[in-house]
């Protein structure tokens, strides 16, 4: 494991059996609080957004946001928060999808994606693909190219990559780490 790979994985705790017994929750509350370790991945991270071409970073809320919004200066682009429905102002796309039981809604403010827009989508996790899968689709129904998705860790067992494949139509997911 490289060195980055190794102090992120370092400052990634996990708390058992939070949100509910049986959950293993990753927390990135320690990655945050330091330094060093939150430089290197929002660097990363812009690195990948550079070299994809992305002219906009869209962050799913909310810890999306805390980790697109440095990506998207550091990048030297735009960001755009992807917000749960009912918290943006303005005219809005909104999708809906699937979780487990039941399902649930995001949307973005229609005006600040465009044709001329090639959109990286940053993360904390992926986990079933079912937040990442309605974010691409808002991406697209705006008209917007998708450059990729971009996401701190994976959770594999859950097979997001397969759901996300279709809509990323051929656009790059990279997960930092797979845990
Ligand atoms: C978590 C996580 C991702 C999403 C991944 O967010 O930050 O956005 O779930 O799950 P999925 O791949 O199964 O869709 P959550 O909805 O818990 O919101 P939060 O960041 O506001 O806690």
């Amino acid at each position: 494991m490289t060195d980055i790979k190794e102090l992120l994985l370092s400052r990634i705790r996990d708390v058992a059996d939070y949100p509910e017994p049986g959950v293993m929750f990753k927390d990135i509350t320690p990655l945050l609080a330091d330094p060093a370790a939150f430089t290197a991945l929002t660097d990363t991270l812009a690195e990948l957004a550079v070299e994809h071409g992305a002219t906009k970073i869209v962050g799913l809320e909310a810890r999306g946001f805390i980790l697109g919004a440095p990506v998207a200066v550091r990048a030297g682009v735009g960001f755009v928060p992807v917000r749960k429905a009912g918290k943006l102002p303005g005219a809005t796309l909104s999708q809906a999808y699937d979780l487990e039981y039941g399902s649930a809604e995001i949307e973005v403010h229609a005006e600040d994606l465009t044709a001329a827009d090639r959109v990286m989508v940053v993360d904390d996790v992926l986990a079933t693909g079912g937040t990442a899968e309605a974010s691409l689709r808002l991406i697209r129904r705006a008209g917007a190219q998708v450059a990729g998705v971009s996401v701190l860790m994976e959770l594999g067992f859950l097979g997001g990559r397969a759901r996300l494949a279709p809509a990323l139509d051929g656009a790059p997911l990279k997960a930092l780490l797979e845990v």
